[in-house]
């Protein structure tokens, strides 16, 4: 069964070739170049670059995998959650391929792309607790079987990838802010500066008191914050790691499951990664993360759920969402 499946949810054009659960090809076209001029996305801009992409980057993702659009057997594309323009660039490519190669096609969350992501080349194990924490979300899900999924908790406010990109703005730490703190952060003390970690009762999230300490932080520090900046970004990321894993740790504890699953764009960072090992061993939790090409927004996640699954019957209907949940 070969896919060819397409995403372009938020900023990056992406389209892969999946084989029998191997990825062949997985095109990203960064637009990161073009949002750093303004420290954060630009809808609109984001989803004219996706228009002007699109096409080239779904034929090198066919050319690199040596598969023609006459072989392959499946379109799968990212029906939501995402910026709206964006995603409806990607879907009317895909609803135009289908149409004229006569394939079949299927719309595919893009946070069921983010959970499934640590599988992509192995074999799927259920039960798993999956932690997706990205640019826009930071979600803990119960998996029991493929589409057996139930959210457990949620963020009531910002993304912990949301979080790090707003901080690391105020703090003029480059673009994308998740990636520059995680960079500034690795030669400074995790331990001279206390930030909030926020614990909520009912397994959900919260970032944005930790956003409003780094303002607070900012404006009493503003004369000596640039000299510290290095121990002052530790000490901010610790808090938003310590929160991830405590949360991740507690939910695989009250749902009785030693299978943890941990994906989206923040996965990335390797605070986060030691600090989630080490917790795991602690508790006798096995923990998968993706490799780092799979952290971020990728097409390959996107295929890789659509291989678990059929097609939409009533294809030419499907339609983008901004806020579809699993
Ligand atoms: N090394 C890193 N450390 C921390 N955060 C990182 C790192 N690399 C990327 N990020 C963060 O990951 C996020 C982007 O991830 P991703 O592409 O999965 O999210 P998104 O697609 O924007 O949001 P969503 O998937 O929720 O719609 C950004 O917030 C970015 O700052
Ligand atoms: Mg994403």
């Amino acid at each position: 069964m070969k896919i060819l499946a397409i995403d372009t949810s938020c900023d990056d054009t992406s389209a892969a070739l999946i084989a029998e659960n191997r990825v062949l090809s997985n095109i990203i076209s960064s637009q990161d170049a073009i949002h750093s001029r303004y420290g954060g996305i630009v809808p609109e801009i984001a989803s004219r670059t996706h228009f002007l992409n699109i096409a080239a980057t779904a034929k090198r993702a066919l050319s690199e995998a040596d598969v023609s659009f006459d072989d392959i057997d499946k379109i799968a594309v990212t029906k939501g959650p995402g910026l709206l323009g964006s995603l409806l660039v990607g879907l009317s490519y895909a609803k135009g391929l289908a149409y004229r190669f006569k394939k079949r096609l299927i719309g595919i969350n893009h946070l069921e792309g983010h959970l499934y992501a640590p599988f992509i080349e192995k074999e799927v194990k259920y039960p798993f607790i999956g932690l997706v924490v990205s640019g826009g979300h930071t979600s803990i899900y119960k998996v029991l079987g493929n589409e057996k999924i139930e959210l457990l908790g949620t963020t009531r406010d910002d993304a912990a990838g949301e979080c790090l990109d707003k901080t690391a703005r105020l703090w003029n730490l480059g673009y994308p802010g998740g990636k520059a703190i995680d960079r500034v952060a690795a030669k400074g003390d995790p331990g001279r500066f206390s930030f909030p970690r926020t614990a909520l009762a009912d397994g959900s999230f919260s970032f944005s008191g930790l956003k409003t300490a780094a303002i607070m932080f900012s404006k009493k520090y503003s004369d000596k914050i640039k000299d510290m900046m290095p121990d002052v970004a530790a000490s901010f990321l610790e808090a938003v790691v310590d929160t991830l894993v405590i949360g991740a740790v507690a939910a695989c504890k009250a749902e009785k499951i030693e299978l943890l699953a941990v994906s989206g764009g923040v996965s990335a960072n390797r605070r986060l990664r030691t600090k989630l090992s080490a917790a795991c061993r602690e508790n006798g939790i096995e923990l998968l993360m993706p490799e780092a090409r799979f952290t971020t927004d990728n097409a390959a996640m996107i295929g890789f759920v659509a291989s678990m699954k059929g097609y939409d019957k009533n294809w030419t209907r499907l339609n983008a969402s901004a806020v579809a949940s699993i």
